[in-house]
């Protein structure tokens, strides 16, 4: 055996130990691809060991090559053991560092609600919505012709008594109904006529536990070419199944109001007793002349009631002032 081949095989028993030894020793996946190029690498020191193989005779190349390769391969294992190991480690301190602590106390973030009265007139506007009819509004100052005199209540009327109003300085008052947005819109559009008209209106009522100076009202208006009472009827019918979810016994009472005739109220029968709900009637003939429509081509029914009733009898609020308490313990429940 010549003395290469001793000293290529000492090289290579060194080479091996070396990056034994430097795999070990490395912690991060950078530097021990540095040692693979260092030791395996086209430039890499097996690479130089490998370059004085020609020193040797043919008859010994064989074996030394086949040294060589153990070592490649033996290095070779050791850098795939130390990779894994290193990429094991990475990922566990990467779980480690993003650890959520559920113990920790939350921060608290209120959600807001909407209020058990907005719900109410959006459910109830959203049933006529889905009959058809249009959502409209009108201002809660008002005139005295928009609020009465226009509804067949001229200012020696009896039925003025029916609804105590706040006047302000000017003359103008604050609105006492949403019926007054019937003649602000009949007077701007042509029948036939749908809407809806959802509002704050206001009366000097003593506060008690049903009564509030500030309300909110659903008006609804339909006029048409032969309209009847029977439409009026089904309306209601369909309205109040809707919104109570179920069919509930239903009864009319002829009743007064100075802007329709017949006029009627409306009561529900629900969980037992007969619930007033609304007033309504087929519009009066003198209204319609009032905004200029034909009464003997046109006619057309109409209804009021209170949002707050029906928030109250919905959600089974047993004093209006609770919603207007701004009470939270209250308010968080709906
Ligand atoms: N405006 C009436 C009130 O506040 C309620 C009402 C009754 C409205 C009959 C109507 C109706 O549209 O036809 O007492």
């Amino acid at each position: 055996m010549s003395d290469s081949v001793n000293e290529i095989e000492t090289q290579l028993a060194a080479l091996k130990q070396e990056a034994t030894k430097a795999i070990a020793a490395t912690n991060t996946l950078e530097n021990l691809e540095e040692i693979r190029v260092g030791y395996l690498g086209k430039k890499g020191q097996l690479s130089k060991v490998l370059g004085g193989l020609g020193k040797l005779q043919a008859g010994d190349r064989p074996r030394i090559g086949a040294l060589a390769n153990e070592v490649k391969e033996a290095i070779q294992q050791d850098l795939d053991q130390r990779r894994n190991d290193l990429q094991a480690a990475k990922i566990q301190a990467q779980l480690e560092s993003e650890t959520l602590d559920v113990s920790m106390p939350a921060v608290y973030r209120p959600i807001g609600r909407s209020h058990p009265l907005n719900s109410t007139i959006d459910r109830v506007v959203d049933i006529f919505v889905g009959l058809g009819y249009t959502v409209a509004n009108g201002p809660e100052m008002e005139t005295d012709y928009y609020n009465f005199e226009a509804l067949n209540t001229p200012a020696d009327h009896p039925a003025r008594d029916m609804q105590d109003t706040f006047y302000l300085p000017d003359g103008n008052l604050l609105r006492t109904h949403t019926s007054s947005v019937q003649i602000r819109y009949m007077e701007e559009n042509e029948p036939p006529i749908r809407i809806v008209a959802p509002g704050r209106c206001y009366r000097r009522d003593t506060v008690d536990a049903t009564h509030s100076a500030v309300f909110h009202q659903v008006e609804i208006l339909a006029i048409d070419e032969g309209l009847t009472f029977t439409d009026l009827k089904g309306t209601i019918k369909v309205f109040l199944e809707e919104i109570f979810g179920e069919e509930l016994p239903i009864r009319f009472r002829a009743s007064y109001f100075p802007f329709t005739e017949p006029s009627a109220e409306v009561d529900v029968q629900w969980q037992g007793r007969w619930l007033e709900v609304m007033g309504c009637g087929m519009v009066d003939p003198n209204v319609l002349k009032k905004v200029g429509y034909d009464p003997e081509v046109y006619t057309g029914f109409a209804a009021g009631f209170g949002a707050e009733r029906f928030a109250m009898v919905l959600h089974q609020i047993d004093d209006i002032r609770r919603l207007y308490s701004s009470d939270l313990r209250f308010l968080r429940q709906f």
